[in-house]
């Protein structure tokens, strides 16, 4: 397929769905993008107001197209038609790219990022062709580093990070871990 970001398939998972982030989702990604918990490890937010919702879906989720990147998918609770986290490719390499997510308080440790991930991850090499896969953490957020440990992803690199939000900066090791094409499908023969 010619440009396959451009095409991203929906899949859904039990009560849940994955489908391209619209600017119509700019309210709900208010309600987690305010909380200061679900930013801690991030490098935005807490977002003060819903204009700042609005400008990361037009600003940066929307032309992630120009860079040849998926827009990203939003994750739904399809019960109550509500969007409750992103899952995305946010940065593109030469032969790959690297994964993000963020998910609603109110959804955490019930598995849902688990299996998003391995979702995305079959994405990245069944319909976009990547070669590697990259993921990092702060070596402080445990519950990600436990959602990565549970996926096929190795981690490569540990370095020092210092990363600055408007409320100070933390000051912790980076955790860097990759998943290439090759391992991905050896895992699936075996
Ligand atoms: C990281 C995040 C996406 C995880 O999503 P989730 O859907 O809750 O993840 P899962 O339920 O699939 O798995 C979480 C695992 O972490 C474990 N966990 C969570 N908090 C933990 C803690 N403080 N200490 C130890 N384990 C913890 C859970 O028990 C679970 O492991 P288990 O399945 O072995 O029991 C979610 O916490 C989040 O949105 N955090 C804020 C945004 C963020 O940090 N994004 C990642 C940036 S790198």
């Amino acid at each position: 397929m010619k440009r396959p970001y451009r095409h991203m398939p929906i899949l859904t998972f039990g009560d849940y769905m994955l489908r391209t982030i619209k600017r119509t989702d700019a309210i709900d990604m208010f309600d987690y993008g305010k909380d200061e918990e679900v930013t801690k490890f991030l490098s935005w937010g807490p977002f003060t107001d819903v204009s700042e919702a609005k400008h990361s879906i037009k600003d940066i989720f929307l032309p992630r197209l120009r860079q040849k990147l998926p827009i990203g998918y939003a994750i739904v609770d399809i019960n109550k038609n509500k969007m409750i986290g992103t899952i995305d490719f946010h940065t593109k390499y030469q032969n790959g790219a690297e994964i993000g997510y963020v998910l609603h308080k109110d959804y955490w440790n019930k598995g849902i990022m688990t299996t998003a991930l391995n979702l995305i991850i079959k994405i990245g090499f069944e319909h976009l062709n990547y070669e590697k896969i990259t993921i990092k953490h702060l070596k402080s957020n445990i519950a990600s580093q436990k959602v990565i440990e549970k996926t096929l992803f190795k981690k490569i690199l540990s370095e020092p990070m210092i990363m600055k939000k408007w409320s100070g900066s933390i000051s912790d090791d980076l955790y860097i871990y990759e998943l290439t094409k090759e391992t991905y499908y050896g895992s699936k023969q075996s």
